[in-house]
């Protein structure tokens, strides 16, 4: 069905998630262990999960034949916070979450500052991933076309790319998203560590051996010599986990069916889809919105020439 957004605590919040925001906010007690993978949509959030769910877990389950990701999709494996909280029993909830094995990984699409107060003062870590707005638009603008559940729907995609820019879509302003995290990963760095896509896809080795360290479970020298870090680099491939029987069929709860999860999976597929005219106008908007801000010093920024 159809969807609007609320603009609350200055993002704006799929009404489809409203109640598991609020009930998150108000119920969810964080522990030290818990990591959290935060995002804005489409930029990342799907393979983040799988390849922190392998990192932390890699006693329990060495990368072979019965690793559970190649049975679940990592949305169920690591499940978003606000859907763990949606609907009416809270009892259940909260008790079906004191009993997940630690350290427990969960994903978020909320913006930092309305992150429950109990995920700032423990002493949880929180991951994360940034994507290239041209790119994450344009991944956007087909899941959602295809969901038809989405925001952007029944807009033409000029007409999609005027609400990104304005920051009209689930959970943005995009700008603000960003900013929110980057600052936080400036002020605490043992508390936030911002990756981006395009990194993470140009060496993933690097970053996994990143994201093992900063979550204090960095990789042994034998584990090192065993390429245990190449298993899960692979293991949570694009290739790898497009052609699984658990991603090609089936939905999720609000109808998104597991698929659309993989679409390319490349950096600059925008191109395709930009006219010059477009693509004036989303180099405007993260000019105006980004271009002065601290998130320009260590150049997250996509510089793209017209
Ligand atoms: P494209 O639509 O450009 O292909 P999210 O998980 O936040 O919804 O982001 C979805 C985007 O991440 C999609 O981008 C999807 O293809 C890409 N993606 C999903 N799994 C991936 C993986 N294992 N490696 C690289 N990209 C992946």
């Amino acid at each position: 069905g159809s969807r609007h957004l609320y603009l609350f605590q200055h993002f704006w919040c799929p009404s489809t998630h409203f109640q598991g925001v609020i009930n998150f906010q108000n119920h969810f007690k964080a522990k030290d262990s818990d990591v959290i993978v935060a995002s804005f949509p489409k930029s990342g959030t799907t393979w983040l999960k799988a390849l922190t769910f392998s990192i932390v877990n890699r006693k329990r389950f060495s990368c072979s034949d019965n690793h559970p990701l190649l049975t679940s999709n990592s949305h169920e494996l690591v499940p978003f916070l606000d859907f763990i909280f949606h609907g009416d029993n809270i009892q259940h909830k909260l008790s079906y979450l004191s009993n997940i094995t630690e350290p427990r990984v969960f994903g978020t699409h909320i913006q930092f500052p309305s992150l429950s107060n109990s995920i700032k003062e423990s002493n949880c870590k929180i991951l994360y991933i940034c994507r290239n707005p041209f790119d994450a638009f344009v991944s956007s603008w087909t899941f959602f076309n295809k969901t038809k559940s989405g925001s952007l729907h029944e807009l033409t995609i000029e007409e999609a790319l005027e609400k990104y820019c304005k920051g009209i879509v689930g959970f943005g302003p995009t700008w603000e998203h960003m900013l929110g995290y980057w600052k936080e990963s400036i002020a605490t760095p043992n508390k936030v560590l911002f990756l981006k896509y395009e990194e993470l896809k140009e060496d993933a080795n690097f970053y996994v051996r990143r994201v093992a360290e900063f979550l204090d479970c960095p990789f042994t020298e034998e584990e090192e010599s065993n390429g245990v870090i190449e298993s899960i680099r692979n293991l949570c491939s694009f290739e790898k986990m497009k052609i699984l029987e658990v991603n090609k069929s089936g939905t999720f709860d609000r109808n998104i069916e597991k698929k659309y999860l993989f679409r390319k999976g490349e950096i600059g597929d925008w191109v395709n889809y930009f006219s010059p005219a477009m693509t004036e106008k989303l180099s405007k908007a993260i000019e105006e919105k980004l271009g002065y801000k601290e998130i320009l010093i260590n150049p997250i920024i996509y510089v793209v020439s017209v």
